[in-house]
């Protein structure tokens, strides 16, 4: 467990926090109103799943009514069995049906500021239809079907979320790809989707720069081959090459679409999305969600969770990229069918200035705002004058996700930004539970800073050890969750071992998330961090194998071990050790630091800046154990630059260790 600063601060936090009274004057209304509401909702649906997800589920249309609620054969989960139905449909055409066609949608602000003024877009529900009903009929105008893997890799503007909800309408998975990762990353995605349609944009604007968005995808097909159709959005005016018969402009194809697309009728089970995530080894896995589960359990848990009430005036703000599965369960398809505006920002949080974010929050009188604790952080280390300069009495809930969060920064995020009048839902899921798992109810849980509290409904979460038993309260274990959950991932595309291996092996019987964690004597769950070669840099998943092959794939570098270190601002940061080819050795200090930087921008360009190691080391030789091992906790500590007394009996090389700690 990699940041033992974090646990140490963790266990001696004692102070609660009930709702505030404020929140559900301003709210108006609570869902969740008590923590007696929420046991009897928890027990009912631990004891009766099916009632309870049953009941959940009318909330939406079915084309045609499912006929099981579940069937659960370990590992595999299917539910709403027979039904059919359309998540663009509940998202879009329902709330166009149900009279509420001009209710906005999505509010989008772009990043640049021309002339001072912010460039904002509203889009109706029926804007919303029209626009994805287009992009739908141009997607089967360059010959998508039912079942065909559409790529899209773009900035955070609204024709994201149209190309996403046209996928979901003709039944075509969508694979999005965070428009920071390299043309590599492009790449090994297309390949292992075997996906021959990509929606991108000419650029995307990052702190007043162009990310060449197209340039990567050029770079992409070199490598994969496979994509026969680009459809490029101009977002930009920047010059981009142009391939004819395979790129196709966004404007031209959709200016002569029809506005008329019916949704097809999907099965509950057919796949949704796959969303690639990194792992303990190998190249990113594709994480597979299907229709009916996902919908019931994205839309159920946005509602709960943050308090969504229509017709309340509430703006939803997720900052999230949708590139990520926050975006695309907390901005896109959970949030959508509550009927609550779901506000988009296009770009970073201190451009022009660092009270971006705030400015956003009073202009669009943001009542629910989801961040990372990242975020945070640099909040915090940017100065609270910033914050202080504008109204934020809109806000109602306040929300984290991605990594556990300081209580440091909790308490900052509870008074500077909250006024002490929000609760704050630290919720706990992964790109594999689809939707979050353990959390807050804003309007019942007392919280406690730095702990994601209790299950969410249906969900039964357990500290065990590797033998699956339940641990004492306030002993670390592994967290487990025993029963599925209708949002839980489906599978690893093309991977079946792999699935089964990850998910379902090291715990008999249980789903393992690859976090360790604790439970406390109120029975909250207190996560620790990944056990496994994940790390979570700013609350962004990175496997160490991953970087350490960008690495390796370099000519000066023999071998390289990569280990998480604790970071103020990422929480997590990358230390990577690395051996050299002898005539790459680098002769002096100068030379030494250039390597570095060398490597650095290399791992950049295979998977992208976010990878960028914070500390690189080079050593003559890695300390290993005698089976050859790599000691990743001894580089850790290392790294950290902590002493630890630990076992040395195992390392082959002793002069190794002195020789790092020299370093
Ligand atoms: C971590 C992001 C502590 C955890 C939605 C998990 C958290 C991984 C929290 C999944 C939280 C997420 N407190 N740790 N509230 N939320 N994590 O797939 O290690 O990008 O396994 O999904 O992030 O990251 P992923």
């Amino acid at each position: 467990m990699s940041d033992t600063t974090a646990i140490e601060s963790v266990l001696h936090e004692n102070r609660v926090f009930d709702p505030p009274a404020a929140f559900a004057r301003r709210a108006g209304h609570v869902h969740v109103p008590s923590m007696e509401a929420y046991h009897a909702r928890h027990r009912r649906s631990i004891e009766d799943p099916e009632g309870f997800w049953s009941e959940a589920a009318e909330a939406f249309d079915w084309f045609t009514p499912f006929s099981k609620v579940l069937e659960w054969k370990l590992p595999d989960a299917k539910w709403f069995l027979g039904g059919t139905t359309n998540i663009c449909h509940n998202c879009v055409d329902r709330q166009v049906d149900a009279g509420y066609g001009d209710d906005v949608a999505i509010i989008w602000e772009g990043e640049p500021m021309p002339g001072g003024r912010p460039e904002v877009r509203r889009l109706t529900y029926r804007e919303l239809q029209a626009e994805v009903s287009r992009f739908a009929n141009v997607l089967k105008g360059l010959g998508v079907e039912r079942g065909d893997i559409v790529t899209i890799y773009m900035g955070m503007v609204p024709e994201l979320a149209i190309a996403m909800l046209a996928c979901a309408r003709i039944g075509a998975p969508h694979s999005i790809i965070f428009g920071g990762f390299s043309a590599q990353a492009i790449a090994d995605r297309v390949t292992d989707a075997q996906s021959r349609t990509l929606v991108t944009a000419d650029g995307a604007w990052r702190r007043g720069k162009v990310v060449p968005l197209k340039g990567n995808v050029d770079a992409a097909i070199e490598m994969a081959g496979i994509v026969e159709n680009v459809v490029v959005l101009k977002r930009t005016e920047t010059a981009i090459g142009w391939t004819d018969g395979r790129d196709h402009w966004w404007h031209e194809l959709t200016a002569s679409a029809s506005e008329e697309c019916p949704c097809e009728a999907m099965d509950s089970e057919d796949m949704l999305f796959l969303l690639y995530t990194s792992g303990s080894t190998g190249k990113p896995k594709g994480i597979m969600h299907t229709t009916g589960g996902y919908m019931v359990y994205t839309a159920l848990t946005a509602r709960e969770v943050f308090n969504l009430v229509p017709d309340r005036d509430q703006v939803y703000w997720c900052t999230a990229d949708i590139g990520w599965v926050t975006g695309h369960s907390y901005i896109v398809y959970g949030i959508l069918p509550n009927r609550v505006p779901t506000l988009m920002y296009e770009g970073a949080p201190n451009h022009p200035e660092p009270d971006r974010f705030w400015d956003i929050v009073e202009r669009h009188k943001v009542t629910q705002f989801y961040t990372a604790p990242t975020a945070i952080r640099a909040f915090m280390k940017w100065g609270d004058e910033h914050p202080r300069k504008h109204d934020l009495s809109s806000l109602q809930v306040l929300g984290t996700v991605g990594e556990p969060i300081n209580p440091e920064a909790w308490i900052w995020y509870h008074e500077t930004i909250g006024s002490k009048q929000c609760p704050i839902v630290d919720t706990w899921w992964q790109t594999e539970t689809g939707g979050q798992l353990l959390t807050p109810l804003p309007g019942a849980t007392p919280t406690v800073p730095g702990s994601c509290t209790l299950p969410f409904f249906g969900i039964d979460a357990a500290i065990v050890n590797e033998q699956g038993e339940e641990q004492p309260a306030n002993t670390g274990g592994l967290l487990a969750i025993r029963q599925p959950w209708p949002s839980m991932l489906r599978g690893i595309y093309g991977d079946r071992p792999r699935f089964i291996d990850t998910y379902f092996s090291r715990i008999p019987g249980m789903y393992f998330a690859g976090d360790g964690a604790r439970r406390d004597e109120r029975g909250y769950f207190w996560i620790m961090g990944r056990v496994d070669d994940v790390i979570n840099v700013s609350g962004h998943r990175l496997g160490t194998m991953e970087v350490e092959s960008a690495l390796v794939s370099h000519d000066a570098v023999v071998e390289a071990a990569v280990v998480g270190i604790p970071h103020e601002i990422k929480g997590t940061g990358i230390a990577a050790f690395c051996t050299l080819e002898p005539q790459h050795q680098p002769a002096d200090e100068a030379a030494t630091e250039a390597l570095r930087a060398t490597l650095s921008a290399h791992v950049g360009r295979e998977i992208g800046p976010i990878a960028r190691p914070d500390l690189i080391r080079f050593t003559d030789a890695l300390p290993k154990t005698r089976s050859g091992k790599i000691m990743r906790r001894l580089l850790r500590d290392i790294a950290a630059g902590e002493d630890n007394p630990q076992d040395m009996s195992t390392l082959e090389d002793q002069s190794v260790l002195a020789q790092l700690r020299g370093t």
